[in-house]
């Protein structure tokens, strides 16, 4: 299963160990104290998905993330105190995007915002239809079935559109509605909107570009499992090279648990070169003044960069003059007024 594995080393698996998160909901909770139980609930729904499912779903709880009762909170040993720390620390993992329900609220505005619905049967949707399912129920108590909707942009929707409550400066919250929530990122939307979407001259879904397709033997019981065409590499890799570097250079203190996050590092740099594509249209000198005229084609299925506000991209680059010395007419041309 070593290609799903490599789920691992994305910034999915790494949803809760990620100390940005850790400290802007910190944040938060510092600023908002009043609106704790929201916080504490909104920023693990799909940070902490399991977590939050077992409490808020399962037991019909409060979540609360940090301090005595908190699900991340370690003791003075640095032993977990909460019983849902491992699937807290398991961020995004695999029964929440394939227990995920197909439902009729998935890419609307009813399912965005990490309302998406967990089916309470231990089935496992995936992408293929001719599947063995008893080895699967006898070694994990899931039964794995099939659903085109595994395979739509529609599920990823569910936590990568995000829309939230804002606060006026007494930090009451303004909007009475989700319609009018604050659109915090929405690459689902862009994505709508491009070429890429599912009518679009060219169609790509989000699984298309974040989970390469390969052939491969999904297991290797029973023994006489043929390969699978266009199984999903579970790469979903970004374009988060800055917090995977800083997962891998702090791992013991973050308690991170993969092992490989270079290989993660080197799959974000690749996408993010496969982003946008640079040409440089004309170069010329008048009257002593260089113009270099530079077109920028977006090539990712949303805005780039997308998602996360913080997000910035630099064009960075040098115009030289080398194809002879400026002569004495050339500086005449430059002092003229
Ligand atoms: C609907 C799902 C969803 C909810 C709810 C959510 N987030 Fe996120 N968050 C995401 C996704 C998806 C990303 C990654 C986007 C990207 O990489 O650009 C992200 C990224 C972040 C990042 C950037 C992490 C990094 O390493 O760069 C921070 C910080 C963050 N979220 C904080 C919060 C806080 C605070 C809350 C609660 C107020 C919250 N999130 C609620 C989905 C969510
Ligand atoms: C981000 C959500 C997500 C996570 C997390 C995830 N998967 Fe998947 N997985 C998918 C999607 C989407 C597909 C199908 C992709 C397609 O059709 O293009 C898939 C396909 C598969 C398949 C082939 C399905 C079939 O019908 O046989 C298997 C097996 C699988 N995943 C196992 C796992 C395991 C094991 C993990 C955890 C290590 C995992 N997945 C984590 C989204 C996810
Ligand atoms: C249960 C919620 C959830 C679902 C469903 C989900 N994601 Fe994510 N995804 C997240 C969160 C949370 C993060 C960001 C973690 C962080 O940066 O702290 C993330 C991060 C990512 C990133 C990496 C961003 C980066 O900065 O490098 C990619 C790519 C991605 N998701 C793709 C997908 C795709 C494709 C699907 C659908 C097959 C999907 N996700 C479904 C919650 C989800
Ligand atoms: C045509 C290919 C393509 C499609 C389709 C596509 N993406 Fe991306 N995505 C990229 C590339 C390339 C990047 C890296 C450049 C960037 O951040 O804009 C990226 C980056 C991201 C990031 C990381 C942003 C960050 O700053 O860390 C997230 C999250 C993401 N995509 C989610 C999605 C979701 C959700 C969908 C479907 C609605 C989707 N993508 C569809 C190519 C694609």
């Amino acid at each position: 299963m070593s290609i799903v594995q490599d789920w691992g080393n994305s910034m999915m698996a790494n949803a809760t160990t990620d100390p940005f998160w850790r400290a802007k909901v910190a944040s938060e909770l510092k600023r908002n104290p009043h609106l704790a139980s929201e916080i504490n609930d909104t920023c693990s729904k799909c940070h902490a998905p399991i977590a939050h499912y077992e409490i808020t779903e399962v037991q019909e709880g409060e979540i609360t993330l940090f301090g005595d009762n908190g699900v991340l909170n370690l003791d003075l040993a640095l032993n977990p105190t909460h019983e849902f720390y491992n699937e807290a620390l398991n961020g995004v993992s695999c029964t929440v995007c394939h227990q995920i329900t197909d439902d009729d609220s998935l890419g609307t505005l009813e399912g965005f915002s990490g309302e998406y619905k967990i089916n309470n049967s231990k089935i496992t949707y995936g992408q293929f239809s001719n599947i063995e399912t008893q080895q699967m129920i006898n070694n994990t108590g899931y039964t794995p079935a099939y659903s085109a909707h595994v395979s739509d942009s529609a599920l990823c929707a569910t936590c990568h559109n995000l829309k939230t409550p804002f606060v006026d400066n007494t930090g009451e919250i303004i909007p009475q509605t989700e319609a009018d929530y604050f659109p915090e990122q929405m690459p689902y939307t862009e994505w709508e909107n491009s070429d890429f979407d599912d009518s679009g001259s060219t169609p790509q879904s989000c699984q298309d570009c974040h989970m390469p397709k390969t052939t491969a033997k999904l297991s290797t019981k029973p023994g006489n499992l043929a390969p699978k065409d266009g199984f999903a590499k579970h790469h979903l890799a970004g374009a988060n090279t800055t917090m995977l570097t800083l997962l891998k250079d702090n791992a013991l203190q973050l308690d991170v648990i993969s092992s490989d996050l270079d290989s993660g590092i080197e799959r974000a740099r690749t996408m993010l070169k496969s982003a946008v594509n640079i040409e440089i249209v004309s170069t010329s000198v008048n009257n002593g003044i260089l113009e270099a005229r530079v077109k920028l084609a977006n090539n990712s299925g949303h805005k780039t960069p997308t998602a996360y506000p913080s997000r910035r991209m630099w064009l960075h680059f040098k115009v030289t003059y080398t194809s002879k010395l400026p002569t004495l007419t050339d500086h005449a041309t430059l002092f003229k007024g």
